[in-house]
């Protein structure tokens, strides 16, 4: 005969979530275009992290979470956390994320880590913040960290897209600053912002950044001399080829490559995807 089976058997349990994982509660969604989206959500008590590091987040999917690399957009400062993201139709993780609402619970790894740090940099005077596309999102951080401005006399943030709806984020960051009530003052005039695309006719900013350091253009626009590894330093983030590219212009000027365990001259986020 067989046992009558105890009736917690039956009961459906939610997954629990593990110890090194958060689960943090989204306060807000903007989506920009078609393809790309900020959300913000609460941070957890007790996480710290640097300005420009990422950490790996994730949703739920069926029963099963699905992570990835998300650069964290917001300063170290703020109590809460951000993130710029593409949506992927298919993408195993934006596909769901793309339709996250107030009030959803989104997780978190509890480790951030990431090389495009300040303290992954050697000192100098000016700091070239290159990104296309998302590859925005660490410098939204750094943009906002008080620090940035204390090590840096000029800070260089360039945003190329395709498209101008595309850029949108970077121009809203700009105006935040702006109108930010202690950042306004310690930015002041430091911040230069230079936002190209380059499938869109209709903007005056054109082009590849990588074309514009290699004929000088970015240089002259802005007013700076040649990248110089005596009070150059950059940051780079974007699509591998992106990395690639400028990464090896970086090195014809003369700049080294660093790292955490060994800050140099510009330093590069090989766990950015898309
Ligand atoms: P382009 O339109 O000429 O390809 P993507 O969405 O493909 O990642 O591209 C985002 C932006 O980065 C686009 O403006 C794109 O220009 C530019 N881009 C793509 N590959 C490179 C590269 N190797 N070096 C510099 N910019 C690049």
């Amino acid at each position: 005969m067989n046992a009558p089976a105890k009736t917690d058997d039956f009961v459906a349990t939610k997954p629990a979530v593990p110890d090194n994982v958060y689960a943090e509660t989204v306060l807000a969604v903007e989506h920009y275009t078609d393809f790309l989206f900020r959300f913000r959500m609460t941070r957890p008590a007790g996480f710290r992290f640097r300005s420009g590091e990422f950490a790996m987040i994730g949703l739920m999917v069926g029963d099963k979470p699905i992570y990835r690399a998300y650069s964290i957009a917001s300063p170290a400062w703020d109590e809460e956390l951000e993130f710029f993201s593409i949506k992927v139709p298919d993408g195993p993780l934006t596909s769901h994320l793309q339709k996250i609402k107030a009030g959803d619970t989104v997780l978190m790894r509890k480790k951030p880590t990431g090389t495009l740090v300040l303290d992954a940099l050697t000192p100098g005077k000016r700091l070239y913040m290159f990104s296309t596309g998302t590859g925005i999102a660490p410098f939204a951080s750094l943009i906002r960290d008080p620090e940035t401005y204390e090590k840096f006399d000029e800070v260089i943030l360039t945003h190329t897209c395709r498209e101008v709806a595309e850029l949108k984020y970077g121009f809203d960051l700009m105006e935040e600053i702006r109108n930010h009530e202690f950042l306004s003052e310690i930015v002041g005039t430091k911040l230069k912002h230079y936002p190209t695309v380059t499938r869109d006719p209709s903007y005056p900013n054109q082009g590849r950044i990588t074309d514009l350091i290699e004929s000088g253009k970015l240089f002259t626009d802005l007013g700076v001399p040649p990248l110089e590894p005596a009070t150059d330093r950059g940051m780079i983030c974007g699509s591998t080829e992106m990395l690639k590219d400028t990464k090896a212009l970086l090195e014809a000027a003369g700049l080294t490559e660093g790292a955490n365990s060994q800050p140099a001259e510009f330093v590069i986020e090989r766990a950015f995807v898309g």
